[in-house]
């Protein structure tokens, strides 16, 4: 411990609680869920007493307003994602030791109780204030059910707590032109009482806290944000609403009121531990108890100035010792959008790359968006598991295993006299452990995984340069040596690799016939004696192709904007999905459809849904590949008349340019149909 640094004794390390709303996507993984389920599996390999908390925030504006669209309960909407979540965290390895849920019964009266103390010591401001009020509907319009214009950028669209497009925090009164999201309607002004936490009064001691404590310790972008909203001047804040769908204000007279869902939320993490253990109190009350929260940038305010206000005001809490946030994932360079439907979904993932999980918690690593967004693109994912998962690391690996398995028949050979090769290589493999774990201690976890696979390249070049199978037959005490130095990188990468990539150090332990390690054994060096049996060499990664890339650039653009099934009413029929958000005319007139004329068409080699066709728009003849090959054959379309989309941005795909798109009719259950033009139409003829 250096000087000045505080003692302690155990870690409770939360990651902020999905909304239930939605499944998560690769952004969620990318800037919470991996680097804490890193951080955590680090620390316990450290034998360091730590809990990891999660669970889904089941509350808010946008659950109620999703299951009005949808004519379901709030309550059916968060059960049935809450599942979806759940299941994809468990299968990407996301260690938590509790996933729970803010609907749950425990937390109600956690958050009621935490509520009420606070309350009870005088420390909410009470205030009756005018608010906006849907006439229509009966509802006061806080937050997301009321839209207008911001106030600072003008976007059209923000809502009533922010706007989305310039990341301004705004109170409803702060709109232009401010609409009910439920009728439409203006709303009118009504009175109403709310409780508000004095934030103002706790910006001394976040000065203090923050702004001096935490000054070296904390990430620039924390840090950066706390002190402008400090700086900004810090006003009360309403921590009730007028809602039926929360946790209930235990106060009298306070009938039709909840708790603010980000009041609740976060003492959601309380809960949560709470049902984890009945020693819960230690995790969150002793101060030698490290708290950190990984959290998205949205979240900094919530978890760096109210929360911590929150506990401070309740007065038995200990607050949080370090909140790495991190900014945002990109995807294919646009920002990732639910409604858009511009995401890659994780449950789908799951699916589509069955049994690579560590592939994508790779790539969402070597490109974290530590400090600042960063993209996440296929091709990127394609070269990051070709060039470094399979080239190098898994290279390493199975080259060490076969080699051993062909000259030893699987036997661990003895560690004969070193060479000056082998000695240096011995000592870069006493340093690497103490390097990632000083990355991962100040949560820089890609340069920890650099780290990592600066093991694996090591690994590759000693047994590049020292090309043990020219030497067996002239040699074979020194091939012994040189693979049982390689078999003891591959057992020290199952010890540093494991926060990373749980799924492949467990299949190597598996091959090297060894125990799960802890952190202190990383430096030992010995981990396989002579005469160790090894198993079977089995596979690490396998190369991913083109086709199967290209497919998923596809699929993003074919499905943009579209409402995808899972985001529908929980329904078994097929239904048609809903209207789009209005666009103007202009939106319209930039696209030039035409009618036209299928010329030929022909199936595109190792790709089951595309048929490459070339078509007559009346002005050229040009190739467009459509994703139509599971409803027609080749045959049965030539001649026919389509509409086609002659101005779209050409794309490649199967490294055929594609010029334009055929519309098509879906309908709900799947089947297409061509927008074919009446006889008479021309070929170019506009469509309008
Ligand atoms: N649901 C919030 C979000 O997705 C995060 C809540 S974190 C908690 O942005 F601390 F409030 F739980
Ligand atoms: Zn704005």
């Amino acid at each position: 411990m250096k000087a000045g640094e505080k003692s302690y004794k155990r870690y409770t390390v939360t990651s902020a609680l999905p909304y239930a709303n939605g499944p998560l996507h690769i952004g969620h993984l990318a800037g919470v869920y991996v680097p804490a389920d890193i951080y955590v599996r680090f620390l316990r390999m450290n034998n360091e007493d730590v809990i990891f908390i999660g669970g889904s925030d089941e509350h808010g504006v946008p659950i109620t307003i999703k299951a009005r669209q949808q004519g379901v309960s709030p309550q059916e909407i968060v059960d049935k994602y809450h599942e979806i979540i759940k299941q994809s965290f468990e299968e990407f390895g996301i260690s938590f030791d509790i996933y729970s849920r803010t609907s749950n019964k425990i937390h109600h009266e956690t958050a009621a109780e935490f509520f009420r103390k606070m309350y009870d010591a005088g420390q909410f401001i009470e205030k009756t204030s005018e608010q906006y009020y849907d006439e229509e509907t009966g509802h006061f319009l806080a937050d997301r059910y009321i839209t207008g214009t911001c106030p600072v950028c003008g976007f059209e669209k923000a809502y009533g707590d922010q706007c989305e497009k310039c990341g301004s925090s705004l109170n409803a009164t702060d709109l232009i032109n401010p609409k009910s999201v439920l009728s439409g309607n203006i709303p009118v002004m009504k009175e109403t009482k709310h409780w508000y936490l004095p934030l103002d009064q706790y910006e001394p001691w976040l000065r203090e806290w923050i702004l001096e404590g935490h000054k070296e310790d904390w990430k620039t972008n924390v840090y950066g944000q706390c002190k402008s909203w400090i700086d900004h001047g810090l006003q009360p804040r309403a921590v009730t609403r007028d809602l039926d769908w929360g946790v209930q204000v235990p106060v009298e007279g306070a009938d039709g009121k909840v708790l603010y869902v980000w009041f609740d939320a976060p003492i959601g993490y309380i809960s949560a531990t709470k049902e984890l253990t009945p020693d819960w109190e230690k995790y969150w009350k002793d101060p030698e108890t490290r708290l950190i929260h990984f959290i998205g940038k949205d979240n900094i305010v919530f978890h760096c100035i109210i929360f911590p206000a929150m506990l401070k005001g309740e007065g038995t809490y200990i607050v949080p010792e370090n909140v790495p946030a991190f900014e945002f994932m990109n995807l294919e360079n646009d920002k990732i959008s639910t409604s858009r439907n511009w995401a890659v979904w994780l449950h789908e993932y799951l699916k589509e790359f069955p049994g690579k999980q560590d592939v994508l918690r790779y790539v969402l690593t070597a490109n974290a968006p530590e400090t600042k967004d960063n993209d996440f693109t296929w091709k990127d994912f394609q070269a990051k598991n070709n060039n470094e998962l399979v080239a190098i690391f898994g290279n390493f690996v199975n080259r060490t295993m076969v080699l051993t398995e062909k000259y030893f028949n699987g036997v661990a050979p003895p560690q004969g006299s070193l060479d000056d090769l082998d000695r240096a290589t011995l000592r870069e493999m006493k340093q690497i452990p103490g390097r990632i774990a000083d990355s991962l201690h100040h949560f820089r976890f890609r340069e920890g995984l650099a780290g990592m696979m600066n093991l694996a390249r090591l690994g590759n070049k000693y047994l590049t340069d020292s090309e043990p199978w020219k030497l067996f037959t002239i040699d074979p005490g020194r091939v012994g040596t040189v693979l049982n130095i390689s078999l003891q990188i591959c057992a020290q990468l199952s010890i540093v690799a494991q926060p990373f990539l749980p799924f492949s150090c467990a299949k190597i332990r598996q091959m090297l016939n060894i125990p799960e390690y802890k952190w202190q054994d990383a430096t030992l060096l010995n981990w396989l004696t002579a005469g160790h049996q090894l198993n079977k060499p089995e596979l690490l990664f396998q190369k991913i192709d083109d086709k199967t890339v290209e497919a998923q650039i596809l699929k993003l653009h074919a499905t943009r904007d579209v409402q995808p099934p899972f985001m529908a009413a929980p329904s078994d029929e097929p239904r048609l999905i809903a209207a789009l958000p209005e666009i103007n005319y202009d939106d319209f007139s930039k696209l030039d459809i035409r009618a036209g004329t299928i010329l030929e068409a022909e199936v595109v080699p190792n790709a089951d849904k595309l048929l490459k066709l070339k078509v007559d728009t009346g002005f050229d003849q040009r190739i467009v590949v459509a994703g139509i090959a599971q409803s027609f054959k080749p045959e049965e379309i030539i001649g026919k008349r389509v509409s086609i989309l002659v101005n779209l941005a050409p794309l490649k795909l199967r490294g055929i340019e594609s010029q334009g798109m055929i519309l098509m009719a879906e309908n709900p259950d799947g089947t297409l149909f061509f927008i074919t033009p009446d006889e008479g139409a021309v070929n170019g003829a506009t469509v309008k």
